[in-house]
């Protein structure tokens, strides 16, 4: 049964409006709403705490409480609060995290644009993109490739790479030019008795194929997230991102990291592009750039793309886009800080060292009988919930299987996220110690067990 509606849970059904959220439902429970954090803990306004088990959106890596980020932001506001990027300006805290950025890029990386949110990032890739084939006397080789379930954001373009049926359905989306191939899910989408490595050969022939089938001189570019994130938490099939690139080389097709959760240190490495041997033309971050303070991502690209943007600008007198506040000196120099503890205290080092507890923790919910499978990589992890493990057969949508593990979750003060396909998200901040991952893991399996006997007993 719900709770009393508060005054202050009443003022915002009133007065705002909730993304991914069921807005009729809404108008009956109101908002979760939260005040404030300290660590990987959040309160909310009853001053309930919860272990933040997602990092807000996949990106305070280093908790709710450092103390450093506020001093950067303070520091900067005072000393200049707004300055922008275009027509040959610029200021301090971009030279110095463009070049701060460009030291652990991806290689081949050489520049970085920058903007507010993955989102924009996405948008801008697309744009270079078609401004870079234009520029080399390649005019219908526009389209861009995604994959079924990948996410990279919601602005009309980016919306239509994010193939997932919620984000597109009745949003007229997507628009032409942009196509999708199969998702890397292993688990799901292998046949039986077929190898990662088979399954993996099979995708990349299927993305020749389609590649064929539209045209090689109409195909553009390719973007994959090195791990799926929001799209259930896929990590990629051994072989995957080699074969798949050696298509894309064949046809001259630019290969996008979309690193908007990997990037800094989610998987183990810096780049997910590390983790699985991908050699990007264009990379795309954001979230843990900033450990999710204020808003800010970059694009960031190689001289093989920059040098026909320089001939571009130059044939049309400028690059002929820019965002106000890409580029923004107070969400820069709190990335330039972020970037700095990451080096000062070793937070990779750290990922590496907790990383095998996180992942055999959750490797135990293998044993549960709804739990498909339970997979991940550094700190970022997922249990697919089944309805019958034998036959990897979901529970009917009606059962809100995810929904309900979510929500005992946070009555028992753990946050997590249920993503299509009844897939639960575990992204924690990257600081989390051994005996934090402990009590996430120990909160999630009375969670987990709570709604395996729930949906029992329904069946
Ligand atoms: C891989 C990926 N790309 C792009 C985006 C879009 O970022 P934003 O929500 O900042 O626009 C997200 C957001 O979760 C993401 O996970």
């Amino acid at each position: 049964m719900n709770k009393p509606i508060s005054e202050t849970q009443k003022k915002d059904i009133a007065h705002a409006l909730h993304p991914y959220t069921n807005l009729a439902a809404h108008e009956e429970q109101g908002p979760l709403v939260i005040s404030r954090g300290e660590g990987v803990y959040v309160w909310d306004d009853q001053d309930n705490r919860y272990l933040e088990g997602l990092g807000g959106l996949w990106c305070v890596s280093l908790g709710f409480s450092e103390p450093r980020l506020a001093q950067a932001a303070a520091d900067q506001f005072a000393a200049l609060p707004y300055s922008h990027t275009f027509a040959h300006r610029s200021t301090e805290p971009v030279i110095a995290l463009s070049e701060k950025l460009m030291e652990v890029a991806p290689k081949p990386m050489t520049k970085a644009f920058f903007l507010s949110s993955g989102s924009e990032a996405i948008d801008a890739m697309i744009r270079f993109t078609w401004y870079y084939n234009n520029g080399r006397g390649l005019p219908k080789k526009k389209k861009i490739i995604s994959r079924k379930r990948g996410y990279h954001g919601v602005t009309v373009a980016g919306g239509s790479l994010t193939a997932i049926p919620l984000m597109q359905n009745d949003f007229d989306l997507p628009l032409d030019r942009m196509i999708h191939t199969d998702t890397a899910g292993y688990y799901r989408y292998s046949e039986t008795g077929e190898t990662e490595e088979a399954f993996a050969t099979r995708l990349a022939d299927n993305l020749e194929q389609l590649i064929l089938k539209e045209g090689p001189d109409t195909v553009a570019a390719f973007v994959a997230e090195p791990v799926m994130g929001a799209g259930g938490v896929m990590t990629p099939p051994a072989t995957y991102f080699e074969k798949i690139q050696a298509v894309l080389r064949k046809y001259d097709v630019l290969m996008v990291a979309d690193e908007v959760i990997c990037g800094f240190g989610r998987t183990g490495n810096m780049w997910g592009s590390e983790t699985y041997g991908i050699q990007p033309d264009m990379v795309t971050c954001a979230k843990q750039l900033s450990s999710g303070y204020l808003p800010i991502s970059a694009l960031m690209i190689s001289d093989k793309i920059y040098d026909v943007l320089k001939s571009q600008s130059k044939k049309h007198g400028a690059l002929g886009m820019g965002y106000t506040y890409g580029g923004h000196p107070v969400s820069c120099a709190v990335a330039l800080e972020t970037l700095k503890i990451y080096e000062e205290r070793n937070i990779l080092g750290h990922v590496r060292s907790v990383a095998p507890h996180f992942q055999g923790r959750l490797a135990e919910f293998g044993a549960s009988p709804i739990v498909g499978e339970a997979r991940g990589v550094g700190l970022i992890g997922a249990l697919e919930l089944v309805m019958d493990k034998s036959t990897r057969d979901q529970y009917p949508p009606e059962a809100k299987a995810g929904a309900q593990v979510a929500a005992a979750a946070l009555a028992k003060g753990l946050i997590v996220r249920a993503l299509p396909g009844d897939v639960i998200g575990i992204c924690p901040p990257l600081i989390i110690t051994k005996a934090q991952i402990d009590e996430l893991f120990d909160l999630l399996a009375l969670a987990v067990s709570e709604t395996e006997n729930l949906l029992m007993k329904a069946a």
